[in-house]
């Protein structure tokens, strides 16, 4: 069913993994999508593949934000649907992480989603959706995740705040928490083979469907939350992880 058909939608990081998947299933159900990432070969991949266009942007950088809420106004008009994905993943331990990784993580999940959100206000629709990409990592106490951990917690609680102060416009704001999901993030976290392996068979092994998610799974409930199926879902949190955190113990 077409239910997205005269909505315009922006997902950042649109050209990989989770973004890439969401950007397909929203331009499916008939939205017009604009899809945010660096880089330009991808970019130009997913313009390609998906019939989407693409915007170079760093979510970090508030230039560049201002620059793609410019673009996007002028080719256009309003907005109604924004998932918020572009993230990074990287771990460390407490006691050696340094500032660098600190930034680095905050920059991207945090204060780009921040900026991002507020910028795109004034060209948003009245009743837009905004949808939030946050992590099963905020709930738990993986060790070495600490920074990572803390800045998806950081935006379940703009979450929250969000929908308050965005419910006046009737402006919908959510989030979704995916537990593992097979996407190209976890190539780029600095980990040999065989360790993203061992990773992967521990974590398979915990999560009760006993596998990773696919990213258009992610994407099929970002695409719920964005239509009118959801019109009563504010300031909500959807957990998609397979059974991950409500694991027993034993
Ligand atoms: N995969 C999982 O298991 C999992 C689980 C829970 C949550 N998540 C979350 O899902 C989101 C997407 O991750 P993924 O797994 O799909 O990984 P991915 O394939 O590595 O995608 C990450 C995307 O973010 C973009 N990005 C990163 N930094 C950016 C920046 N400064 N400005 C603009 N775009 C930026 C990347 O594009 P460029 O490199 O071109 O900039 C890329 O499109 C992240 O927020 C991640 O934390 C993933």
């Amino acid at each position: 069913m077409k239910n997205l058909e005269n909505k315009v939608a922006i997902v950042t990081g649109g050209n990989s993994g989770i973004g890439f998947a969401t950007a397909a299933e929203l331009s499916a159900k008939g939205a017009k999508v604009i899809v945010t990432g660096r880089n330009k070969e991808s970019l130009a991949q997913a313009e390609a593949e998906l019939q989407v266009t693409g915007i170079q942007a760093d979510q970090t950088d508030l230039k560049s934000i201002d620059s793609l809420v410019e673009k996007v106004s002028s080719q256009f008009g309003k907005v109604d649907i924004v998932f918020l994905n572009a993230g990074t993943a990287a771990f460390a331990p407490l006691d050696s992480a340094s500032e660098e990784h600190f930034d680095s993580i905050m920059n991207v999940n945090v204060k780009g989603v921040y900026f991002t959100v507020q910028k795109l206000l004034p060209i948003l629709n009245d009743g837009a959706s905004i949808i939030l990409n946050t992590s099963v990592n905020a709930h738990l106490g993986m060790p070495n995740s600490s920074v990572y951990a803390a800045s998806k917690a950081a935006v379940l609680s703009l979450n929250k705040v969000f929908a308050v102060e965005l419910a006046s416009r009737k402006i919908r704001v959510n989030a979704v928490s995916p537990g593992p999901v097979e996407t190209p993030l976890y190539g780029k976290l600095g980990l040999a083979k065989e360790e993203v392996e061992g990773f992967g068979a521990v974590l398979g092994e915990k999560i009760l469907l006993k596998r990773f998610a696919q990213a258009n799974e992610i994407a099929k409930t970002v695409s719920f939350l964005a239509s009118d199926d959801a019109s009563f879902i504010t300031g909500a949190e959807i957990v998609v992880d397979g059974g991950l955190t409500v694991n027993a113990v034993v």
